[in-house]
């Protein structure tokens, strides 16, 4: 099949570099905002065309949670005009659409995992944005489905391993909130997951539209810098601390922990460990 990623410079995108060399019967478009806007619907759809693409997995997005508080318009265009452009050029072209949201879209008052029917309740306009991209495919005609995912990290880009690790190795403690509680997830066993779906050839959309997915397991940031430090073995003492004491611009959700039974189901994905994966991912840092 021929696959398009947009957003191949980010996190997930990136890993489709890695995942290309083992999907050698696929061929790979990797793409990023210089080569292909997603916003640009005469652009989209003319590359899709010229490309006889299949499947688009679309990773591109605005992410910056609190600048999107500044800067809402860009963040609109890129989350939400965006994926509006490619489910209309998907439908246009008969090709498949996976499109990546977020944890964000709810406001993390519940206490059980959230499942792919709860009621959406953004915080800020980073979470507004992903769920009004979501409508945008929801009420497209391409054959599309949504992957909500959560705490997103990789050996590409800029993340929260990335920035633990570094400030590890450049000070002797740290604080790390405690009390906002989800799940890492290591980009490549989301990219992995993506695959799979392609790979099962099923219909997509046939049963639902949205899916949950995160690594197995809960964490708090705490817990997670605690773990990022014991397995890069880098001698910085973690202290927890409560929200309230570490005030960013955007509210997180106190909880999002995803309910993950639905994709697992549909499409037999096998979810590593959080901190199986945290290992796998640190260990490919220092190689
Ligand atoms: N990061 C997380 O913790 C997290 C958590 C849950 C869900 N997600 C979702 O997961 C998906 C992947 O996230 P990620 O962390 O891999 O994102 P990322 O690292 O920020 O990568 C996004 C990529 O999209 C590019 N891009 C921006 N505007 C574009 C445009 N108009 N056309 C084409 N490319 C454009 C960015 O380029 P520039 O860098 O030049 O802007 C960047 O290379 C996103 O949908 C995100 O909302 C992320």
């Amino acid at each position: 099949m021929n696959i398009l990623i947009t957003g191949a410079n980010g996190q997930l995108g990136s890993e489709f570099k890695e995942i290309q060399k083992k999907e050698k019967q696929h061929h790979f478009y990797l793409t990023d905002l210089e080569e292909l806007d997603i916003t640009n619907f005469i652009g989209v759809n003319k590359y899709i065309n010229e490309n006889d693409i299949d499947v688009i997995i679309n990773c591109a997005a605005y992410t910056a949670v609190d600048q999107a508080e500044d800067e809402p318009k860009i963040a609109q265009e890129i989350n939400v005009q965006g994926p509006e452009i490619l489910a209309k050029s998907a439908a246009k072209n008969a090709c498949k659409l996976i499109h990546i949201s977020t944890d964000y879209v709810f406001d993390g008052n519940k206490n059980t995992p959230y499942t792919e029917n709860d009621i959406v309740s953004p915080l800020g306009v980073y979470g507004s944005t992903k769920y009004r991209g979501e409508q945008m495919l929801i009420s497209s005609k391409a054959e599309a489905i949504v992957i909500r995912t959560s705490w997103l990290y990789s050996s590409y880009g800029n993340n929260f391993v990335k920035t633990m690790m570094r400030l590890g190795k450049e000070k002797e403690n740290l604080k790390v909130v405690y009390d906002q509680i989800g799940t890492p997830t290591y980009a490549y066993d989301l990219a992995l997951a993506i695959i799979s779906i392609i790979n099962s050839g099923k219909k997509l959309n046939r049963k639902r539209s949205i899916y949950h997915f995160s690594n197995h397991g809960v964490a708090s940031w705490y817990d997670f810098a605690f773990n990022i430090m014991e397995i890069a073995n880098i001698d910085c003492y973690i202290s927890p601390i409560e929200s309230k004491d570490f005030p960013t611009k955007t509210v997180r959700p106190f909880y999002s922990v995803l309910n993950k039974s639905n994709i697992i189901k549909d499409f037999d994905i096998k979810i590593p460990y959080w901190k199986d994966s945290l290992a796998v991912c640190i260990k490919r840092m220092k190689k």
